[in-house]
């Protein structure tokens, strides 16, 4: 049978395009990846010693505002409740994150009220003398002063960024609370959740139907792939690939930050105690350690043994390095312009995704984007097409 739709990417993004097509369109969609699984970055499997759920590309954590993405991702998984509650390793001693009354109070020793911490931190950041707060630095200080910044903030995002902090844009601290009450739960959402049975079982559901095939180990940007661009302008195409990649780099490469994972087992139920450390010092090289035991307290892991990974972030400037985290540097920026033309021009091919859009995605924000593709584009395209088998 030969496809009515190529969806190029395993991801989130493409899984949800792939079942929305075959579901509300009944078209024959075929799903291509070159990993060698489902689900790309969203993907885990049985650490081999232990048994323990691991997630290959960084922890991952479902949360989400979104009713509909919600409810559509329901109809694929259970999800089991888990709240991300963070801690930080500052100078030998755990402190919560993101930085609440508790981590004010431990790094004060004090018993603040909110409205005494918030007093506090507002003498501290009023010694802030610079102008108006446009980098991360100047941002940090002017919120919540210098000694907490120093503590929890400039070690740790230099590790991750590898750049002075005063080069980098504002928002990318917005996105960290400061909260004046004892909750650490990382996000704010209405569900937070883990999928009962797995990464790999949910994503195996998603692609689990009868008009939709996926062929695994195949880069469609490769001219000698059973299926590639070749087919361009003659059956339509979702891509969500890197977009720099599909055009031959020819705006330029985009940047991107990766990381490396140091997996270890040990002999203790326990390691930490807690999901994520992350490591504040800068003289620590790594940024964080996940034991992914704690992410699913409900099963019966082994009582012991227990995994750990450990992550170093850096730039991904080697051949082979996944990209993570788009960098977003003003030459990226101009460059992105220039790709959009490009796809913009491109016949019978919508771009989607992380990789496809150069934008970091969480996963409800993929299978958001994915569905707005549909009811937008895809959908109003498809039905001015007659599709027959
Ligand atoms: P994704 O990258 O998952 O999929 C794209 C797929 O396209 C890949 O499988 C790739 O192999 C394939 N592909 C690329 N080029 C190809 C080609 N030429 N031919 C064939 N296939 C090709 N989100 C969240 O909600 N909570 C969290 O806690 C986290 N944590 C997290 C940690 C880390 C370290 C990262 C990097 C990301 C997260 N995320 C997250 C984000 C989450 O991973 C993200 O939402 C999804 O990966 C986005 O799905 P996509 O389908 O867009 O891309």
């Amino acid at each position: 049978m030969s496809p009515q739709l190529i969806v190029v990417g395993a991801g989130l993004f493409g899984l949800t395009v792939a079942r929305e097509a075959a579901e509300r369109h009944g078209l024959h969609v075929l799903v291509l990846d070159r990993r060698s699984h489902l689900g790309g970055n969203a993907w885990s499997e049985a650490d081999p010693e232990t048994g323990i759920e691991v997630h290959r590309y960084g922890p991952h954590f479902f949360h989400t505002n979104n009713e509909r993405v919600w409810t559509y991702l329901n109809r694929f998984t259970a999800f089991t409740p888990f709240s991300y509650r963070g801690q930080s390793n500052h100078r030998g001693e755990i402190f919560p994150l993101p930085v609440n009354l508790a981590t004010i109070n431990q790094f004060y020793r004090a018993a603040m009220s909110p409205d005494e911490a918030r007093a506090r931190l507002r003498e501290e950041a009023s010694m802030y003398q610079g102008g108006p707060a446009t980098n991360f630095e100047d941002k940090a200080i002017s919120l919540i002063g210098r000694p907490l910044y120093e503590a929890f903030f400039k070690g740790y995002t230099t590790k991750q960024w590898q750049t002075d902090l005063r080069l980098l844009p504002a928002e990318t601290l917005t996105r960290l609370p400061i909260r004046y009450t004892y909750d650490n739960r990382w996000f704010n959402d209405k569900y937070q959740a883990q999928p009962a049975d797995g990464y790999a079982a949910w994503m195996r559901s998603m692609a689990d139907h009868p008009r939709i095939e996926v062929r695994l180990g195949v880069d469609f940007l490769s001219p000698t792939a059973e299926v590639n661009r070749g087919v361009v302008g003659r059956v339509p195409v979702v891509y969500t690939g890197p977009v720099d990649e599909y055009f031959g780099d020819a705006e330029g490469r985009l940047s991107w930050r990766t990381l490396d994972f140091h997996t270890e087992v040990h002999p203790t139920g326990d390691f930490q105690g807690t999901a994520i450390v992350n490591y504040a010092d800068v003289e620590v090289p790594w940024t964080r350690i996940v034991e992914y035991r704690h992410v699913h307290p409900e099963r019966d892991y082994p009582a012991d043994r227990t995994v750990t990974v450990k992550e170093f972030s850096r730039f991904a400037d080697t051949p082979g390095d996944e990209p993570y985290y788009p960098v977003n540097a003003v030459e990226d920026r101009a460059r992105l312009t220039r790709y959009r033309a490009r796809m913009e021009a491109e016949p019978l091919v919508w771009f989607g995704g992380r990789l496809g859009t150069y934008q970091y995605l969480d996963m409800h924000m993929a299978v958001a984007a994915a569905l707005s593709l549909m009811d937008n584009k895809l959908s109003p395209y498809l039905q001015t097409q007659t599709v027959g088998d």
